[in-house]
């Protein structure tokens, strides 16, 4: 099922029990030596997930460190990203022959607190959730899918640009009968290194998360 969120080319992996558990190579660890529990198991459980990609399509990633921000550094001729929260971890990679940056999130199917709708959605975007809430009836935790195909334009959009979108600074269109998304750049910064007015994505419901994906033809 969770081929349908990521296009051709793109190979992804969920992590498994074992790599939430097991220290990674001496460089990555150095990253959260002083994190507490939790951040050193997702961030464990991440790196593994990204690793086991990189052997099974035989590239070599010896240490997946950090860029500016705290995105990874990806090693050349590759683009990649990962997600995590309660009890899912998912990293994917694509070669920047196929692709030139991708997007992943993963977040808990469950509505978002509504003091914070209003920082996430605009009143057009909450008209159109209500819209679209008629076709996917009642509980489907909309607002939050828009969030997570938010964070994903922000990981696709960062590693390009260097520049963090604010969430209203994109506006996402959802087309629940295909499961994509467009996502509309309204308000980037002045004279972006890559300039880019949409990007499109894919989403689906998996269990108790929503998944979304963009990945960002090269
Ligand atoms: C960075 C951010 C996207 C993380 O999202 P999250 O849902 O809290 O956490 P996730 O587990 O899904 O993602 C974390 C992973 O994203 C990746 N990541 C972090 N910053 C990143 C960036 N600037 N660019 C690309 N990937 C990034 C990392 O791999 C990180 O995991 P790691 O530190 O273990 O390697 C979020 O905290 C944030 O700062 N958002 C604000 C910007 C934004 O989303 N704007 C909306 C634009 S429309």
């Amino acid at each position: 099922m969770l081929d349908n969120v990521f296009p051709d080319q793109i190979f992804y992996r969920v992590a498994e029990p074992w790599m939430w558990e097991t220290p990674v190579n001496a460089a990555e660890e150095a990253l959260v030596e002083k994190a507490v529990d939790k951040r050193k198991r997702e961030f464990r459980a991440g790196r593994h997930a990204a690793h086991a990609l990189f052997r099974e399509v035989g590239a070599d990633c010896p240490a997946l460190l950090r860029g500016m921000q705290r995105e990874p550094g990806w090693p050349a001729g590759w683009t990649g990203s990962i997600s995590h929260t309660s009890g899912i971890c998912m990293a994917a990679i694509a070669s920047t022959s196929k692709y030139a940056s991708l997007g992943v999130d993963v977040e808990q199917a469950t509505p978002l607190k509504p003091d914070i709708l209003d920082m996430i959605c605009s009143k057009d975007e909450q008209v159109h959730l209500r819209d679209i809430g008629r076709l996917a009836g009642a509980g489907a935790a909309l607002d939050k899918l828009v969030f997570s195909a938010k964070e994903s334009v922000h990981k696709t959009y960062f590693p390009l640009n260097g520049h963090t979108l604010d969430f209203l600074d994109a506006r996402i269109e959802l087309d629940w009968g295909n499961k994509t998304f467009s996502a509309f750049i309204l308000n980037p910064e002045a004279k972006p290194r890559r300039p880019i007015r949409q990007l499109q994505g894919r989403f689906l419901f998996y269990g108790e998360w929503v998944v979304t994906c963009i990945a960002l033809p090269a």
